[in-house]
């Protein structure tokens, strides 16, 4: 067994705060931390979970969607792991009460502006993307989206009244250099542990504030000879991912251009439901999550699919617990499962499925195996 015991009170433990949230939240969460209690107990892993309420689940308890309790909570914690917030029940909601807002306060106060999304295309699972086989098998692209900026927190914003008494909607799409710069950055090492190509996607034909970012971009790659540095306007880059999308390496772009190319290139590899997010600060600490949403159709009833969630704890034990031989054994344990038939019926294209407690049994367990052999 590849347990490291004798550390056990000499290391310090990690601690690990848990935002179910909303919809299908809790359900995927749990089976996260049967991984974690499974890390622990098998492997040595030191760890502790707490867990808080966000989103709707923060404003039923407290009237806000980020309650002060939770934010110390997560401010604490050395990673956090959330499920999904939002719900019918909440759209109606005062704006800064909503759900969402909850979950960019969080982004902003622990400023994390860089969000990694992966889009990861498993063997198993080629015949579940919208696209041909031949065009998507093999395709693994990391999408680097700017997350605490742009025109999601951009100022002025709001909705006025014209003086003909007409409303009128602004939001304003701002970026200082220094948050360019610290995105690209971020996205010029990514690229360095991959394959050494970068595309920077703006709408710099158009827009003021995309010039100075690939202004910017073009800076930073001064310090990175070794990658290859493009550029692509926004619409061509969205017609790239469908058309040819294994030309892509690593994308870095502002935040709303990045939360629109990162649910298609989700698409490309045909279930949503596989894959995770990291968000990450300047120092790697991070908010970890399924990309996919709070699913409140499906919510209750067992059947989503826990492996996004799974593949984000493997991807906190990798980027902010300098974990990465137990984040190895976790993505060996999710191939283990699929390649044994473990399908939820997100993935299972007509044939059998599991729920969503199983199949997080079923990666336990695989893990299990890993640890014993
Ligand atoms: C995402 C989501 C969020 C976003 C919402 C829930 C605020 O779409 O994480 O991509 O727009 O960033
Ligand atoms: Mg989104």
């Amino acid at each position: 067994m590849n347990s490291i015991r004798g550390w056990r009170g000499l290391s310090m433990s990690k601690k690990i705060t848990l935002l179910p949230g909303d919809g299908i939240g809790s359900e995927i969460v749990a089976e996260a931390v049967k991984l974690l209690q499974c890390l622990k107990q098998d492997f040595g892993f030191e760890v502790e979970l707490e867990s808080a309420a966000i989103g709707g689940a923060g404003y039923d308890q407290s009237g806000q969607p980020l309650p002060d309790s939770t934010l110390a909570l997560c401010k604490q914690a050395d990673a956090i792991l959330m499920g999904s917030v939002g719900g019918p029940q909440y759209e109606s909601l005062d704006r800064e009460l909503r759900p969402e807002r909850g979950l960019l306060q969080l982004r902003a106060s622990l400023e994390l502006f860089s969000n990694l999304r992966p889009a990861l295309l498993y063997p198993q699972l080629v015949n579940a993307s919208s696209l041909k086989p031949e065009l998507v098998s093999g395709l693994d692209i990391m999408i680097v989206r700017e997350l605490t900026g742009g025109i999601y927190f951009g100022e002025p914003r709001g909705i006025r009244e014209l003086e003909n008494g007409e409303r009128e909607g602004f939001n304003t799409m701002v970026y200082a250099e220094h948050e360019v710069d610290r995105i690209a950055r971020s996205a010029f090492d990514i690229a360095m542990l991959r394959n050494r190509k970068l595309c920077s996607v703006d709408k710099a034909n158009v827009l003021e504030v995309s010039e100075l970012w690939r202004d910017v971009v073009e800076d930073a790659a001064g310090d990175y000879p070794e990658v290859a540095l493009s550029h692509m306007y926004i619409d061509n880059a969205s017609m790239q991912l469908v058309r040819a999308p294994k030309q892509f390496d690593v994308i870095v772009t502002a935040n709303m251009f990045g939360d629109i190319l990162s649910d298609t290139a989700a698409m490309l590899t045909g279930s949503i439901g596989m894959l995770p997010s990291a968000s990450l600060d300047k120092d790697g600490k991070g908010l970890y999550e399924p990309i996919h949403g709070s699913a409140p159709d499906i919510a209750g009833k067992n059947i989503a699919n826990p492996l996004a969630t799974i593949l984000s704890v493997a991807m906190m034990l990798r980027y902010s617990l300098k974990q990465a031989g137990l984040a190895d054994l976790i993505d060996t344990a999710v191939g283990n499962v699929l390649n044994q038939g473990f399908r939820t019926a997100d993935i299972a294209d007509g044939g059998n499925s599991v729920g969503t407690a199983e199949m997080g049994n079923a990666v336990v367990a695989a893990l299990r195996a890993l640890g014993d052999s």
